[in-house]
């Protein structure tokens, strides 16, 4: 593994210090309509997101995780992609664009962006059954 495998962007490192849209204390304080639930079967890390939906609008996020600090950074990311856009248009949020977002994890890191990506997709079908 090369050196350059290991360096965290600045961008992670600032969504990992000031991690956007994480739920301080237990979800009543946040008004949510659906909640995602998925565990990362490679670390066995879990990661919840919890989203407000207005008119097929994801209108606010939360989250909260035991993931590791590219887990963090990568939902804080994903937080901000997601507000603001359809259903249909968070769903097609992939790892790939919040890679990018970040200015890349590193590669044996890649797999963390997955959990709130997962959890953001099991929010959304747990949001479209319920309804
Ligand atoms: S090592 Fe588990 S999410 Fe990163």
């Amino acid at each position: 593994m090369e050196e350059q495998d290991w360096v965290y962007s600045d961008v992670v490192k600032d969504h990992f210090l000031n991690p956007r849209n994480y739920l301080m204390g237990d979800e009543s304080k946040f008004d949510y309509d659906a909640v995602g639930l998925v565990g990362n079967p490679i670390c066995g890390d879990q990661m919840r997101m919890y989203i407000k939906v207005v008119g097929g609008v994801i209108t606010d996020v939360r989250w909260k995780t035991y993931g590791c600090a590219s887990a963090i950074a990568s939902t804080s990311a994903l937080s901000e992609l997601a507000k603001g856009k359809t259903l249909d248009e968070a769903l097609k949020i992939d790892a790939k664009m919040i890679d990018d977002y970040l200015g890349k994890l590193p590669k044996h890191k890649f797999h963390c962006s997955v959990l709130g990506h997962d959890a953001l997709r099991d929010a959304i079908e747990k949001y479209r059954t319920k309804k």
